[in-house]
């Protein structure tokens, strides 16, 4: 492939929580393998992230750890940060959204889009919170979705089914500041007239056609990728507001539009171009070059993001003009996690900077893992057990044993020398061919964004070297044809040295331990394939064990810790196993009314009341003498088990049982009817 130049740019996370393995399998990984095959293919690549600091995602974080968004942006931007260095993402920056810069370069951006009148202006009623006094987009609203019913949909999108929605779609909004219900009032906002960029999207998208050329090569988007992008554009295209009222953000720059910033999807993706800005800047280049021309933009992101970078995004990079669309818009589907969705509200979730703080060792590890499993074409499970046995039985059993073997037995017959090719048999051929060809597949794959696939086939090299030894045991053979035996491990070397090579994109840290155990490097695929990448007589060094087994025990450790932090989590106890509607009904439970009550002696925390129950009086022993007063529950009508088994408590025969809530904290209230409701009704 001749060299090309390519920015590359992975999702900006959002700044308001750490990092979990379903970000990684999903984004950063396969970006970070995409573009260290770029780089070891000679192409011109820059490699773009940040975080992403405003928004509600942010503001509400903020709200609920009691700090300021400042403060969130500040923390999580460090934690991120720390896990991508750590977990060797090569991005050659990560950025932030709050920086003077971006603040910058997102008000030139809208204020030009501005002036040429791709925005429209108007006035209209949105819903308003009266009690913080704030209108209420976004995240700021929940409701029941029109689409599913699921009752937690937000005002942008519902997280059941992924519909995207505006305020006005949700059936019984109500605030997420006050839970209260709102009211409407008047405000003014830019929007962009999507609906005005219809019949371009559709061809570029589809064809890869722009201004009647070709842009790109729409075969290589994924069919989720298009299939999304016209469902939206099918839906109908519609005016949407590019700005807010709100005081976290980058602030509108024009004159009179005090109080409102832009929609943080505006100035997100304006973010890419202003931490190339910033990378160009510390490293003397031009940003420009890298936004410009015959650059291949490629977007890496999480199939939530796909129409914000397929189409919002292309609508202002277009309307900008002088800068370049996507080439392409990598998108994955979700990972879930040993049988459900990764979820932060509920705790079930592995966290990827604690994952390194537990296994330091095994980056590269779960790397592998992750590519196995990647979501590339459907939704895909991470579980400990997969995790172990990917580990065992293709890192340790293939890889690691036929490396371990070809520099074992080197040090063994040759004393790390490696040794000359004497003649050629159809075996050793056939095994070179194939060692040349599985680069050129890998690298296919690669530019396909097949990236699963592709690592299959470097591990296919490793089976090969694997199979080689065993189909030709050279231990054998050491004592009857040693000159064979030469060959056969000038080969076997050969292989591994490839491995170093092909290894490098997904495994880089293997990849390097590759080097040092062979005493070379070499970081240019071009010389992947080749069977004289080690000369006769070069000294290796002596090898380590490359990988060590996961255990029965972390397996079961990881996985009940999962369970046990998500049941911390947790507010309320889990569902009770199921009863019978015949169980049920056998409870005899009605409205009873309290006639007297007095405190039990030498017990504080009961009271003795005799109650009304519509079909007699008596006496019922209760233990919330440390909630209720003995005046405050005197008169009240509440809800009573009549047929539980009489119990003594204190010497004292109680004939049923009082109902009463309990929350969180412990709070005890009764279950009183709504409306004035006679002793004795039946409760079922
Ligand atoms: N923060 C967004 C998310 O996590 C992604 C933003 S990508 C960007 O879903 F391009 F808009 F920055
Ligand atoms: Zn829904």
């Amino acid at each position: 492939m001749p060299k090309e130049k390519f920015t590359v740019t992975a999702a900006l996370p959002y700044a308001n929580g750490p990092l979990h393995l379903g970000h990684v399998a999903g984004v950063y990984l396969p970006a970070d393998i995409f573009v260290r095959f770029l780089r070891m293919n000679d192409h011109d690549v820059a490699f773009i992230c940040g975080s992403d600091e405003h928004g509600a995602a942010i503001t509400l974080r903020a709200k609920k750890e009691g700090i300021s968004p400042q403060e969130i942006v500040d923390k999580y931007n460090s934690v991120i940060g720390k896990a991508f260095n750590d977990f060797n993402i090569s991005f050659d920056i990560f950025h932030r959204t709050s920086a003077e810069l971006h603040h910058e370069t997102a008000k030139d951006f809208f204020k030009r889009l501005n002036n040429e009148g791709l925005f429209t202006k108007e006035t209209s009623e949105q819903f308003y919170d009266e009690e913080f006094k704030q209108f209420l987009a976004d995240r700021y609203i929940a409701g029941t979705c029109p689409n599913c019913k699921s009752e937690n949909a937000y005002g942008d999108q519902c997280e059941s089914c992924g519909t995207s929605l505006s305020p006005a779609d949700l059936i019984n909004p109500l605030s997420t500041l006050s839970g209260k219900k709102p009211i409407l009032k008047e405000t003014y906002h830019w929007y962009l007239p999507m609906q005005d960029h219809e019949g371009w999207l559709k061809d570029w998208i589809q064809k890869g056609e722009l201004n009647g050329e070709l842009q790109h090569d729409a075969s290589k988007w994924r069919n989720q990728v298009i299939g999304q992008c016209m469902s939206w554009i099918d839906n109908g295209l519609r005016p949407r507001a590019m700005t807010r009222d709100l005081d976290w953000g980058v602030k509108v720059p024009v004159e009179g539009a005090d109080g409102k910033v832009l929609y943080v999807w505006l100035d997100a993706p304006i973010g890419y171009i202003s931490a190339t800005k910033q990378w160009a800047q510390d490293n003397g280049k031009n940003w420009e070059d890298y936004w410009t021309r015959d650059r291949k933009l490629v977007h890496f992101i999480g199939k939530d993001n796909i129409v914000f970078h397929a189409i919002i995004f292309p609508i202002l990079l277009k309307a900008h003009g002088g800068l370049i669309l996507p080439e392409n818009v990598p998108a994955y589907e979700f990972l879930n996690l040993e049988g459900g969705k990764f979820s932060t509200s509920r705790n079930w979730a592995v966290w990827l900077h604690e994952y390194i703080e537990r296994y330091p060792n095994r980056i590269d590890e779960l790397k592998y893992v992750l590519t196995s499993i990647a979501p590339e074409t459907k939704d895909s499970e991470f579980t400990w057990k997969e995790f172990q046995t990917r580990i065992n039985s293709e890192l340790a059993d293939i890889l690691g044993n036929f490396v371990n073997r070809a520099l074992v037995l080197t040090h063994k017959y040759y004393d790390g020398l490696v040794p000359q090719v004497n003649e050629l048999n159809d075996e050793d051929k056939h095994v070179l061919e194939e060692m040349a060809s599985i680069p050129r597949r890998i690298a296919k794959l690669t530019y396909q964004y097949k990236l699963r696939e592709a690592q299959a086939e470097a591990m296919n090299l490793a089976r090969l070297g694997n199979k080689y030894l065993a189909d030709t045991e050279p231990w054998k053979l050491i004592k009857t044809d040693p000159e064979r035996v030469k060959t056969i491990m000038n080969i076997a070397l050969q292989i591994t040295a490839n491995l170093s090579i092909v290894l490098q994109p997904f495994l880089p840290n293997i990849a390097s331990k590759l080097e040092a155990f062979l005493n070379i490097s070499n970081n240019n695929w071009n010389n992947a394939g080749s069977n004289d990448l080690l000369n006769a007589g070069h000294r290796i060094n002596k090898p380590e064990i490359l990988f060590t087994k996961v255990d029965d025990e972390l397996v079961e450790a990881e996985v009940k810790l999962l369970e046990e932090k998500a049941k911390e989590n947790m507010k309320f106890e889990p569902q009770k196993e199921e009863t019978s509607f015949d169980d049920f009904m056998k409870m005899d439970v009605r409205l009873g009314k309290i006639l007297t009550a007095e405190k039990v002696e030498k017990a504080d925390k009961l009271l003795k009341l005799t109650v009304d129950t519509g079909i007699d009086t008596r006496t019922i022993v209760s233990g919330i003498a440390q909630h209720y007063s003995t005046e405050e529950v005197i008169g009240k009508t509440v809800t009573v088990l009549l047929n539980l088994a009489p119990r003594k408590i204190r010497g004292i025969e109680s004939q049923g049982m009082i109902l009463m809530a309990e929350n969180a904290e412990g709070e005890l209230a009764f279950v009183s009817p709504e409306k004035e409701f006679e002793p004795g009704s039946g409760v079922r």
